[in-house]
């Protein structure tokens, strides 16, 4: 018999991509096999985001199309996983009646279980469908696992299954006890659950010695790290004990929330040479009585002293933020907050969302005031500012020598490789004649020649990599004259 092939498509956050590596590594230790296509795949896995209504807008059309080829196909198992699972668990099946199966994050543990169940269900229902020349429309197999399971950190990683070779997420918590009241993550991942410090080393000492040397820690409120733990487990404790790994070059961490950016950590990336520069620190608004509406726990005020005191002691940090706009009750006046604050903090780069109330948040209760295509303007007024602070960084970066750690062939120009520097900017550079593959997942030093609104342009110079170690930015300067010497 013929091994069932899965498609795996991942929306939403890295946490979700992060959880698709891990359904995948179930998969295929029961016998399962990445379909090179949706149209060749038994069954069809949506890992999916409730972030904003457009992402589950997006995921229900999508499941639409796949009703249509369960018509000819009626054995093909199609399955709702993340967090729209999560948070209409059951009112899934009822609005669609052939997805198979719907298994919430909470329930990943036993994924091929739940897999397995609905394809041999699927098999008896296609039977009985041709045996009957029946033509009523088809009920899938309707099996639902959410709200409760064996949980996604039981699953023992396969540091195998990733999609770059030097670089990998690493999960250190889940769930979120914040009270942001637009948010839906604490529906859809419960509470906060951190793993033990010895794990994380553990999985990313594998990881290292599988190649990677990029980690990127992730959680929704990732400097929280380790309070569910007991006193002294902290992020900085987690950088530190990481910091050791021989093969690491680059240890980044998203998502931190503005409360928890605390003096210690502030130490552990100002000293540890390893560490990312950058760090991911939504704001959301800059207004005081939007922040306080969102129950964010700060003030326009003591944000900007934390991002100064973080400058302070790490003045190469780059600073990278969420903004929503049209939350209800904004007014123009509150808005043009969030625009100045924006030019204040100078982000290097910046999301902005329009406000998508969801069912069940505190907010979603608030009348949802702020025009469509006044959140549309607000939305564009900012990623117009984001873009010339872009221009102007980019622009200041010309004739600078940056180390870029390869990812591949660049998707949009064949002739280029890119990669990513250690402020998380992506730079291309050209192809040499022999391809240049053998340079993915290395670091190479490229002098940086045009400047676009989201990347750069460069040359690259000689390698680095056997003598120097991690970024040494002063290396850059002896490299640069080395280099540029007769
Ligand atoms: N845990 C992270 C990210 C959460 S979701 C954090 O707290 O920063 C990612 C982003 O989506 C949020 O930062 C916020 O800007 C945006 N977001 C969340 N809920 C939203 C909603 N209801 N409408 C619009 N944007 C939203
Ligand atoms: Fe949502 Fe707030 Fe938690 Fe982020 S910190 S996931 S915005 S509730
Ligand atoms: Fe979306 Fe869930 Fe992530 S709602 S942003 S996939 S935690």
């Amino acid at each position: 018999m013929t091994a069932p092939k899965y498609h795996l498509t991942s929306y939403g956050c890295q946490m979700n991509k992060l959880d698709s590596e891990l359904v995948e590594s179930k998969l295929r230790q029961r016998g399962y096999v990445p379909a090179p296509d949706e149209q060749s795949a038994d069954v069809v896995l949506l890992n999916t985001c409730s972030v904003r209504q457009h992402a589950e807008d997006r995921v229900w059309s999508r499941l639409g199309k796949l009703r249509i080829r369960k018509r000819t196909q009626p054995h093909l198992v199609v399955g709702v996983l993340g967090c729209m699972a999560e948070e209409h668990q059951r009112f899934m099946v009822a609005r669609m009646p052939h997805i198979d199966l719907v298994v919430g994050p909470s329930a990943f543990g036993d994924i091929d279980i739940s897999v397995e169940a609905a394809r041999q269900k699927n098999l008896e229902l296609a039977h009985e469908h041709a045996r009957t020349a029946s033509r009523s429309p088809l009920h899938g197999a309707g099996l639902v696992a959410a709200g409760i399971g064996v949980s996604g950190d039981t699953i023992v990683r396969d540091v195998s299954v990733r999609p770059h070779k030097s670089q990998a997420f690493v999960s250190v918590m889940r769930g979120c006890n914040m009270p942001c009241t637009y948010c839906i993550v604490p529906t859809t991942r419960g509470d906060e659950v951190s793993r033990p410090i010895a794990q994380i080393v553990e999985e990313a000492e594998r990881l290292c010695g599988d190649g990677v040397t990029e980690i990127t820690l992730l959680g929704q409120t990732v400097n929280a790290y380790g309070r569910d733990l007991g006193p002294g487990i902290t992020l900085s404790k987690l950088l530190r004990a990481l910091h050791e790994v021989p093969a690491l070059r680059r240890l980044a961490f998203i998502t931190s929330h503005p409360n928890f950016l605390s003096e210690d950590l502030i130490a552990a990336v100002a000293e540890l040479p390893k560490v990312a520069r950058y760090l991911h620190l939504p704001v959301q608004s800059g207004s005081d009585r939007v922040l306080k509406a969102m129950r964010r726990g700060y003030t326009r005020d003591r944000y900007l002293r934390r991002v100064e005191q973080l400058l302070a002691r790490a003045p190469d940090m780059e600073l990278h933020s969420d903004f929503i706009v049209g939350y209800p009750g904004e007014t123009a006046a509150e808005f043009e907050e969030s625009a100045s604050l924006l030019r204040q903090v100078r982000y290097s780069q910046s999301y902005v969302f329009q406000y998508s109330p969801r069912p069940g948040t505190l907010a979603a209760a608030l009348v949802d005031d702020v025009p469509r295509a006044e959140k549309e303007r607000r939305n564009q007024v900012m990623l117009a500012i984001q873009d010339e602070i872009c221009d102007e960084k980019h622009r200041a970066l010309i004739g600078t020598t940056q180390e870029v750690l390869v990812e591949g062939v660049s998707p949009k120009d064949s002739k280029r490789l890119t990669g990513r520097t250690v402020h998380h900017r992506i730079v291309h550079f050209e192809r040499p004649t022999d391809g240049g593959l053998d340079l993915v997942s290395r670091y190479v030093p490229v002098r940086i020649e045009q400047a676009m609104t989201h990347s750069l342009i460069g040359t690259r110079l000689r390698e680095t990599e056997a003598e120097h170690g991690p970024h040494d930015r002063d290396e850059h300067v002896v490299l640069e004259a080395k280099v540029s010497a007769p």
